[in-house]
C-alpha cells in the first residue's frame, strides 16, 4: 500500500464567485484552478489522489482535470471537515499511512512546498504538519494560534477571530499532512459550533493539541503561493501573481520586457536571450520564440506559434498556429493563421491569410526570402514559393500556388514573371 494519499477538497460552490460554474473550474490562463493544484500534488510525488466533488460534480468530473483521481461525492456541503470525512470513507479500512489534505482553490501552491511539508512530516513523526504563511493582510484566512513555546494550538477562523486574534499575521494555507488514523479519530469529535453551522477541518487542530499529539508546521515565504480563491477579486489577484512570476522568469533568463504591466506571457512559453518584448503584447499558450527577436508593441501570438531567431514582429500583428523562420520580418498589421513562413521573408503591412473557409482551417506556406507586398490576401490552402514576390493588394486564390522566384500581382493574382527564366507566364 502506498503510504500517502492526497485529498483534494473541491466540493464547495464558491458562493462569492456568483457563478453557475463550480469555483474550482474557473480558469487561470485557460486552465481550471483545480488542475494547477492537482499538478502540484502530482509533481510533489503523490500518485493516489481523491478529489472530493459536490457542487457541480458532473462538470468537475467532465472537466478532465480530475481524470486520474478517485472522485468521491460530498452529497451535502456540510463543511471542509465533512469533505475530508467523506474522502476517508473511500480509503481502505486499514489505511495506516498519511493524508495530504489540500484545498482545491489554492492554484499557486508549488510542488516544492508540498514536498517540504511532507518531508518535515515524515522526519518529525508529527501527527499533523500544516502549512502556514505570514501575510501583511491576513483578512479572510484562519489564524494560527501558538502557545508560549511556539507550538500550534488551534486555528481560529476569520469570523470567530476576536481583536487579538485578528492581528495575528500567521494564517492557515489549507494544506495539511496528517497521520490518517489521528485525523479520522479527531474528525469524529468536531462539531458545527460556528456561524456557518459547518464542520471545519481546522477544528481538528485543537483536538489533536489537546490530545498532546505533536503538531509541526512549515511557514512559506511567498505570499502569492497561498492565495485561496473565493471571489473574482482573488481570482484576479492569483492571475496577476502568476503573470508576474512568468514575466520575472523571462526577464531573469535574458529577455527584455519593456512594460511588464501591459504584457501577458503564458506559463510554459519559451523566449530566447536578447529578445525584446514591447508593450501591450500577448504571448499565449505553446509559443516558442528564439533569440534576438523584437516582438510588439501590440503583437498577439495567440497560441501554438514557433518563431526562430532574429525576427521582427511589429505592431498589431496576430499569429496563430504559425511557424516563422529565422530573419523574417512581419512588421505591421498582419494576420497569419495556420501558416509556415520560411527564413528571411518579408511580410508587408496588412498581409492577411484567409485560413478558414467556413469548415476547415487551411494551411499557407510562404517560402524562404519571399516578399509579400502590403495588403496581400492569401486564400488558403496556398503556397508562395521561395523568393517569390507578391504585389501590393493582390489576392492569391486558393490552390493558385505562386512558384519559386515568380512575381504575382492583382486581384485575383496572376503571375507576371517567373524568376528562373524572367519570361512572362501566360496565366489566366
Ligand atoms: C479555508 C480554511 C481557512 C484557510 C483557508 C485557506 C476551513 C474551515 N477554513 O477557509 O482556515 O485559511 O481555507 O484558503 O477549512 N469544501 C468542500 N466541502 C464543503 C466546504 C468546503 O469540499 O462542504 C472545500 C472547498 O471547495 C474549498 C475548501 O474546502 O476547496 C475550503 O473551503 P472554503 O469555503 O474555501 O474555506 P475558506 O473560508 O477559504
Ligand atoms: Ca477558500
Amino acid at each position: 500500500m502506498k503510504d500517502i494519499v492526497a485529498i483534494v477538497l473541491a466540493a464547495g460552490k464558491g458562493t462569492r464567485m456568483k457563478s453557475e460554474v463550480p469555483k474550482v473550474l474557473h480558469e487561470i490562463f485557460g486552465r481550471p484552478i483545480i488542475s494547477y493544484v492537482l499538478d502540484a500534488v502530482r509533481d510533489a510525488g503523490v500518485t493516489d489522489i481523491i478529489t472530493v466533488a459536490g457542487y457541480g460534480s458532473d462538470l468537475v468530473r467532465e472537466s478532465g482535470s480530475v481524470k486520474d483521481t478517485k472522485i468521491v461525492i460530498q452529497k451535502k456541503l456540510l463543511g471542509s471537515g465533512d469533505a475530508v470525512a467523506t474522502a476517508g470513507r473511500g480509503l481502505p479500512a486499514k489505511f495506516t499511512g498519511d493524508c495530504l489534505v489540500i484545498c482545491g482553490d489554492t492554484p499557486l501552491i508549488q510542488a516544492g512546498t508540498i514536498r517540504q511539508l511532507m518531508v518535515k512530516h515524515k522526519d518529525s513523526g508529527a501527527s499533523l504538519t500544516l502549512l502556514t504563511a505570514e501575510l501583511k493582510d491576513p483578512t479572510g484566512y484562519g489564524r494560527i494560534m501558538r502557545d508560549g513555546a511556539g507550538r500550534v494550538t488551534k486555528i481560529v477562523e476569520e469570523e470567530h477571530a476576536r481583536l487579538y486574534e485578528e492581528v495575528i499575521n500567521e494564517v492557515n494555507v489549507g494544506t495539511y499532512c496528517f497521520k490518517a488514523k489521528d485525523l479520522f479519530d479527531a474528525l469524529g469529535q468536531i462539531r458545527p459550533n460556528n456561524a456557518k453551522k459547518e464542520l471545519f477541518i481546522t477544528d481538528v487542530v485543537e483536538i489533536l493539541h489537546k490530545r498532546s499529539r505533536p503538531i509541526e508546521s512549515v511557514t512559506m515565504d511567498d505570499p502569492c503561493e497561498m492565495i485561496g480563491i473565493n471571489s473574482r477579486k482573488e481570482l484576479a489577484e492569483a492571475i496577476q501573481c502568476l503573470k508576474q512570476k512568468v514575466l520575472d522568469e523571462a526577464m531573469e533568463s535574458g529577455v527584455t520586457i519593456e512594460d511588464p504591466s501591459s504584457t501577458t506571457i503564458y506559463p510554459g512559453v519559451t523566449i530566447g536571450q536578447d529578445t525584446v518584448v514591447a508593450p501591450n503584447t500577448f504571448i499565449g499558450p505553446n509559443v516558442r520564440i528564439g533569440t534576438r527577436c523584437h516582438i510588439g508593441p501590440f503583437a498577439r501570438l495567440t497560441a501554438d506559434v514557433t518563431v526562430g531567431n532574429d525576427i521582427l514582429i511589429g505592431n498589431f500583428v496576430e499569429l496563430v498556429r504559425t511557424v516563422v523562420g529565422n530573419g523574417t520580418k512581419i512588421k505591421h498589421h498582419t494576420y497569419l493563421g495556420d501558416t509556415t513562413v520560411g527564413r528571411n521573408a518579408n511580410i508587408g503591412a496588412g498581409t492577411i491569410t484567409a485560413n478558414y473557409d467556413g469548415k476547415n482551417k487551411n494551411k499557407t506556406i510562404i517560402g524562404d526570402g519571399a516578399f509579400i507586398g502590403v495588403g496581400a490576401r492569401l486564400v488558403a490552402p496556398v503556397t508562395i514559393g521561395e523568393g517569390a514576390v507578391l504585389g501590393a493588394g493582390c489576392v492569391v486564390l486558393k490552390n493558385r500556388d505562386v512558384p519559386k522566384g515568380a512575381t504575382a500581382v492583382g486581384v485575383p493574382a496572376r503571375i507576371i514573371k517567373g524568376a528562373s527564366t524572367g519570361k512572362k507566364i501566360n496565366n489566366k
